[in-house]
């Protein structure tokens, strides 16, 4: 969890999208410590980390707490400059605080794609 001034600026180096967010959570996984899955090409890292990540943001939200997820940064230089240690991989900052008054979602927020383009049946 990043608050701290010197912490936030590092952020601010990183990244053009703190968006003023006066806490800011850095969501990593231990790359030593990961499921490994049978065909050996990928493991769960990332995806254990997206899945706690997407929960924290849902339990904002629920909190009354607005947020952004942020990917728009080099994870590793990040790391770096947090001082994290060498096993550890930032998949996302998530940016938490509250809307200025008056803002509203992109358009896209609301629209959806058909069904049938998002969606194959496989027999
Ligand atoms: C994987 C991913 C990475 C994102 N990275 C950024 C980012 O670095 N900066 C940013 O402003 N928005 C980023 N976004 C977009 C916002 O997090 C958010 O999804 C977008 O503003 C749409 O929100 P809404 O559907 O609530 O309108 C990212 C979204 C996703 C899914």
């Amino acid at each position: 969890m990043i608050q701290s001034e010197e912490g936030l600026a590092k952020v601010d180096k990183a990244t053009p999208c703190r968006y003023g967010a006066p806490t800011v959570l850095a969501v990593a996984f231990d790359k030593n410590n990961v499921f490994v899955y049978p065909g050996g090409k990928r493991n769960s890292g990332a995806e254990d980390a997206a899945i706690v990540a997407t929960h924290m943001l849902l339990a904002a939200c629920n909190a009354g707490v607005d947020s952004c997820w942020l990917n728009f940064f080099d994870p590793d230089e990040l790391a770096k400059e947090l001082g994290l240690p060498e096993n550890e991989e930032i998949l996302m900052l998530l940016d938490l605080g509250y809307a200025a008054e008056g803002t509203k979602p992109l358009p896209p927020h609301n629209s959806r794609k058909e069904l049938s383009e998002t969606v194959s049946y496989v027999r």
